[in-house]
């Protein structure tokens, strides 16, 4: 396998061709922003831990039956990933209230959530990625009913295994996002990354932000909080 051409430059990550039409090299950056790119930063080491997390994510997710864009990790900083067609969705599974979902209910960030909520938020970095329902999507065209069932019972089951595999490493899964793919196949398939860039981790005895709202709350140790994840997922 070669890597050829830049692709695509995310926010986080870049994405080159390979030799192989359906597979791409995903790198991932130290680039941190948030709040739609209005704050940005470099923290050095992130690209690599982000890369390390989500490797082991989606290996995990493999061992329970849930495929994956992931096929393997290839250095540091690179993932090799099947190609799919990004739907323009970002799907959040919560667990417990904060950001967002505390500020629209009304609730104190902590409250545990009676059930799951599932989100679904409209990929568009000029609308700043607005709220939308099933109605929007079907009217938008984005997704099926069958696709959208699908991205939906996905997103629980994913739930469950981050977070039973978390609560084991002494971490509290508060919430996080997720993109799907459809492959040449037309299967839904889950694409882009699981790292505390996309969730929320929490330590389950201090409560400890380990997560991107250390760098989007200004709390610093932002590097240190990934290596901790790292460190209890068992990665070096
Ligand atoms: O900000 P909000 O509370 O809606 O975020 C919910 C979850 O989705 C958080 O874990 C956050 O890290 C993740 N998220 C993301 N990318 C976005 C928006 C939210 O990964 N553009």
């Amino acid at each position: 396998m070669e890597k050829r051409d830049m692709l695509y430059e995310g926010k986080a990550k870049k994405v080159f061709k390979t030799d192989d039409p359906n597979l791409y090299v995903i790198e991932y950056k130290d680039d941190a922003t948030a709040f739609n790119g209005q704050k940005r930063d470099q923290i050095a080491g992130k690209g690599e831990l982000n890369n390390k997390i989500s490797a082991l994510f989606f290996e995990l997710l493999r061992s329970k039956g849930l495929d994956s864009h992931y096929v393997k990790r290839l250095s540091d900083r690179e993932q090799l990933v099947r190609r799919v067609t990004i739907i323009p969705l970002e799907v959040v599974v919560r667990n417990i209230a904060a950001g967002s979902l505390a500020k629209r209910l009304g609730w104190e960030e902590g409250r545990e959530l009676p059930r799951p909520v599932v989100e679904f938020y409209y990929k568009s970095d000029e609308l700043g990625d607005p709220l939308i329902n099933e109605s929007h999507i079907a009217v938008l065209g984005v997704a099926t009913p069958e696709q959208l069932d699908d991205i939906t019972t996905q997103a629980l089951k994913i739930n469950e295994i981050l977070t039973a595999y978390l609560r084991a490493r002494n971490i509290l899964l508060v919430d996080f996002k997720l993109e799907f793919g459809l492959d040449a196949e037309g299967r839904v398939l889950l694409a882009d990354e699981i790292s505390p860039d996309t969730c929320r981790f929490w330590d389950a005895t201090t409560r400890e932000k380990l997560d991107k709202d250390r760098f989007r709350r200004d709390l610093g140790g932002v590097e240190e909080a990934y290596e901790e994840v790292l460190h209890r997922l068992g990665g070096q």
